[in-house]
């Protein structure tokens, strides 16, 4: 089958129909809410990390490579942890907040930065596809779906197009609605040898930063995509051999208005938490309590005596009195993982774990 011959952007097609348009006011709402609660929120980092885990669970899982909370949490605590399912998901972790760093910082999106991003998350330096022959297959008929384009040079051209289409707004689009388009021209190009889908999962909430739409990272659509998975990939095709952007971009707007409800439930019920715990610490051990110390407590899902002892200034011992202290009124529950003693702070974990 030949390369398809995929169009530049934008679309040449009416994007804001009624049905859109209608959709469009229901995800802005529900974005924006989430927006604005998360907002209130005084450490941005305890959201990010505890959102983040799930996602790089839920993203890789689509992948295929399927992990469970505890394998991650050890590979994330344990240098040299040897589960390659899990370190594949620590990376795209990694992938995701230098993606985020680099957006806030640069406020622009760029296709190198998209390439750092795809390298973050294989952990190698393949880069553009150079070979042609790349093909998406239906995996159980093994029927060829769709060629993408091929040429490394092609590749280039149509990434120049997108990250100008990204940075720049020539068409006055609303943004969600260029989500959608973004999403769908990246898969289509489909860049690389691999990793693709995560990467164009983690241009989504980058390009949702960008447009200050959300100033966290706290939005992913992987779930949605789980569980609405054969619809994903037909309206992806669909945009290509009927046009039907209509479709293909309710599905998205809609995506992000389901998430958005349910990322702010989970936002909520972190922040209850937080409260929860910092009361409690301030009302059975006032001596140790400080805001920085409950701030070290929910930064991961863990903590270690080194983190204390840095984090507030104090020496070893008092470090692990406290650390004693917070594990004996059940606080924290601790573990010895390699040489070093972690200690988890359970209730986070089981909540963003089993987020409800
Ligand atoms: N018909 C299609 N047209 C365009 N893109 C498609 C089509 N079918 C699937 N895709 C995209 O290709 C991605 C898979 O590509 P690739 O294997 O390179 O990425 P991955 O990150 O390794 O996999 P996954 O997305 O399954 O986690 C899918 O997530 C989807 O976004
Ligand atoms: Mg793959």
């Amino acid at each position: 089958m030949n390369d398809y011959n995929l169009p530049i952007l934008p679309p040449d097609a009416e994007l804001e129909t009624k049905y859109v348009l209608k959709q469009l006011a229901k995800t802005n709402r529900a974005l924006a809410e989430l927006k604005g609660y998360a907002d209130t929120i005084p450490n941005k980092h305890i959201l990010i990390n505890a959102i983040t885990i799930n996602e790089a669970k839920d993203s890789s899982a689509i992948e295929n490579i399927i992990t469970t909370h505890d394998e991650l949490y050890k590979a994330i605590c344990q240098t040299g942890y040897k589960n390659p399912a899990a370190k594949e998901v620590v990376s795209y972790r990694t992938a995701l907040w230098h993606g985020y760093e680099q957006v806030k910082k640069r406020e622009m999106l760029t296709t190198n930065m998209i390439l750092d991003i795809q390298q973050h998350i294989e952990n190698n330096r393949a880069g553009i596809r150079k070979l042609p022959r790349t093909v998406l297959m239906n995996e159980t008929t093994c029927e060829t779906i769709y060629t993408p384009p091929s040429g490394e040079q092609k590749l280039l051209l149509l990434m120049a197009n997108l990250e100008k289409y990204v940075n720049e707004d020539f068409d006055g689009i609303d943004p969600l609605i260029k989500l959608a388009v973004i999403h769908y021209q990246f898969e289509s190009i489909h860049p690389f040898y691999d990793g693709n889908g995560r990467t164009g999962r983690i241009i989504n909430v980058l390009y949702l930063v960008l447009k200050e739409l959300l100033d966290s990272p706290i939005l992913y659509l992987s779930r949605y995509i789980i569980r609405n998975k054969s619809a994903y990939y037909t309206l992806l095709q669909e945009v290509r051999t009927e046009g039907n952007w209509e479709a293909w971009i309710v599905f998205i707007l809609k995506g992000i208005e389901v998430t958005s409800e349910e990322t702010l439930v989970l936002v909520k019920r972190i922040n209850r938490e937080v409260d929860a715990m910092t009361a409690e610490i301030k009302d059975k051990l006032p001596k140790i309590y400080s805001r920085e110390l409950i701030d070290l407590l929910f930064y991961e899902f863990y903590t270690k005596i080194q983190y204390i002892e840095e984090g507030l200034g104090v020496s070893r011992r008092t470090s692990v009195n406290y650390l004693t202290a917070l594990e004996r009124e059940g606080f924290l529950v601790s573990e010895k993982l390699g040489k070093e003693r972690i200690y988890q702070n359970k209730r986070l974990f089981d909540l963003v774990r089993y987020p409800k």
